[in-house]
């Protein structure tokens, strides 16, 4: 009752005054109670220590919510994506073996020896060399070694990238059959590729014109089924021990995108010959966010051979650089237009420093992550090819001894276990939106006011500077009226 006639007083007086402003009403609550006549002192102290404690509760919980947003903090989400059709990975294969013993020839022999291990720099053949091939019988073999009276061409000129693509194993003797869903397969369906491995061989590398395959299933009839000879009677005998000296029969395998270079020494798996080998895959796209949340590598590739950023691109291209820089020439398999390594490069300069590369030196080539990328989860399992009840029939089927199928033969089934994929996103946890949100409950929860009400305080603030000399009236109406009402 009181009130009201206060307030018509001041209406009226309002009307009535020369100098006529108005504020709109404050909607800061409990300050209004701080300076009101109506209330005791010990109510208005109250008021007072309650506002201050609900303004500070609202300036640590808000910079509480700075901080988190400022720590920049991330959650990974995985989900399982149904597809209709999927695009088929690349799978590369390379033999363990890189030269055919059979096509070697007296110049190779020569011009490549020291590399293979079985001479000596000067050209003189290791006398432990021949020990072990008289021990063999490899007749065939020593005759190409027997150098006496041979003088090399003085025009013969060592092309490494020839000489590996000419005695690497060929595909046409290698691929007995080929299946990609269900329909046959050629060695035209392959592309040629150069790896530490040597020549190798890529199904569905999406270059060459060939497009790109996909698959509508899931299951071993619909992906790709080949049976390869790994001609293990052409390996070249092993003469000694050395760093590059490998022991074992097969070949290694990599599955991986169209967009990724294979890097086969490193990433493939071996399957083994006398097995049918099941690859059941499954795809993971993987999505990293860039920094400060993540830690992947967002800036595009810094490098002349590669368009596509991948760990693999990045790694060879820094070993590239390392070569080109240690040794003057690049290994066979490396991009770039510098010149290839001759077979002596390869053994006293090139060999040793890619393994210091990948073995010890860890400061050299550092590779972030990319911020988007395609792996294959696999399964392997096997089972034992040929049996007992197909061998004589495979022996007779490719003109072989039965003993030469059980040591050579292999079959590689590569699959999708099913037609979905596994997407894995690092996404950002909060916000500047979740900020406000956060910020806003707790200034409605706390004290009950919006971000309009603080314009209205910044106007009355500015409205009193303006009003520079009215300052302590001003105060005095605004605070005891409580209601923004100045005159
Ligand atoms: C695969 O699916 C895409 C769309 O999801 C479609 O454009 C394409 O034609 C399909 N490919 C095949 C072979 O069905
Ligand atoms: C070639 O070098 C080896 C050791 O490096 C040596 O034993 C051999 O006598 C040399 N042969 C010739 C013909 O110089
Ligand atoms: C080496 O051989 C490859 C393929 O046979 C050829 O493309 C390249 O030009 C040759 N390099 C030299 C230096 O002759
Ligand atoms: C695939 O090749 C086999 C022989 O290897 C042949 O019997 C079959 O008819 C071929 N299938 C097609 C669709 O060409
Ligand atoms: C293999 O290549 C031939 C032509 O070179 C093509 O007609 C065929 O579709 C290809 N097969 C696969 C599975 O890519
Ligand atoms: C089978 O192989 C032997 C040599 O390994 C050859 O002499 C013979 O002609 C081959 N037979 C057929 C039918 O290809």
């Amino acid at each position: 009752m009181k009130r009201k006639v206060m307030r018509k007083k001041r209406d009226n007086i309002c009307a009535t005054g020369v100098r006529l402003y108005r504020f709109p009403k404050t909607k800061v609550h409990g300050l209004k109670f701080v300076f009101s006549p109506d209330k005791t002192l010990p109510q208005r102290v109250l008021w007072l220590l309650a506002f201050f404690v609900c303004m500070g509760l609202l300036f640590t919980w808000s910079w509480n919510r700075i901080l988190y947003l400022m720590s920049y903090p991330a959650v990974t989400k995985i989900k399982m994506v149904w597809a209709h059709n999927m695009s088929f990975p690349a799978v590369t294969f390379c033999n363990h073996n890189l030269f055919r013993v059979s096509s070697l020839t007296k110049a190779d022999l020569y011009h490549s020896g020291y590399w293979m291990d079985l001479m000596h720099q000067n050209h003189t053949v290791m006398e432990r060399s021949l020990a072990l091939l008289r021990d063999n019988h490899k007749y065939s073999l020593l005759n190409l070694l027997d150098f006496n009276g041979y003088t090399p061409s003085p025009h013969y000129h060592v092309n490494t990238t020839e000489m590996i693509g000419r005695l690497g194993h060929q595909l046409e003797d290698m691929l007995l059959e080929c299946r990609f869903r269900g329909g046959n397969c050629t060695h035209q369906n392959f592309t040629t590729i150069y790896t530490r491995y040597g020549k190798c061989y890529t199904f569905n590398s999406g270059l060459d014109g060939n497009p790109m395959l996909t698959t509508l299933k899931g299951g071993t009839g619909n992906g790709l089924e080949i049976m390869l000879d790994i001609q293990q009677d052409e390996y070249l005998p092993v003469w000694g021990e050395t760093d590059e000296t490998s022991y074992e029969a097969g070949i290694k395998v990599q599955i991986h995108s169209q967009d990724e270079p294979p890097f086969i020494d490193q990433l493939g798996f071996g399957v083994a010959p006398g097995f049918q080998t099941f690859v059941s895959c499954q795809q993971q796209l993987l999505q990293y966010l860039p920094p400060p949340w993540g830690d992947c590598k967002s800036t595009p590739i810094d490098s002349e051979f590669f368009s596509t950023y991948s760990i693999t691109a990045c790694r060879i291209d820094c070993e590239t650089r390392y070569l080109v820089e240690n040794c003057n020439c690049r290994m066979v398999h490396m991009p770039g237009t510098s010149t290839v390594c001759t077979p002596e490069q390869y053994k006293d300069c090139a060999d040793p420093a890619l393994d210091f590369l990948v073995e010890k030196d860890n400061d050299y080539c550092v590779c972030e992550t990319p911020c988007s990328m395609t792996r294959y989860g696999k399964e392997l399992s096997m089972v034992k090819i040929p049996s007992k009840a197909s061998a004589k029939y495979l022996a007779k089927k490719f003109n072989k001894t039965e003993q030469y199928i059980g040591e050579n033969i292999l079959v590689l089934d590569i699959f999708f276990e099913a037609l979905n994929y596994e997407k894995i996103e690092q996404k950002k946890a909060y916000e500047i939106a979740g900020l406000l949100g956060d910020i806003g409950g707790q200034m409605g929860l706390f004290i009950g006011a919006s971000v309009l009400t603080i314009l209205e305080i910044f106007d009355y603030l500015y409205e009193v500077k303006w009003r520079h000399s009215h300052l302590f009236y001003h105060l005095k109406v605004f605070s005891s009226s409580g209601v923004g009402v100045i005159c």
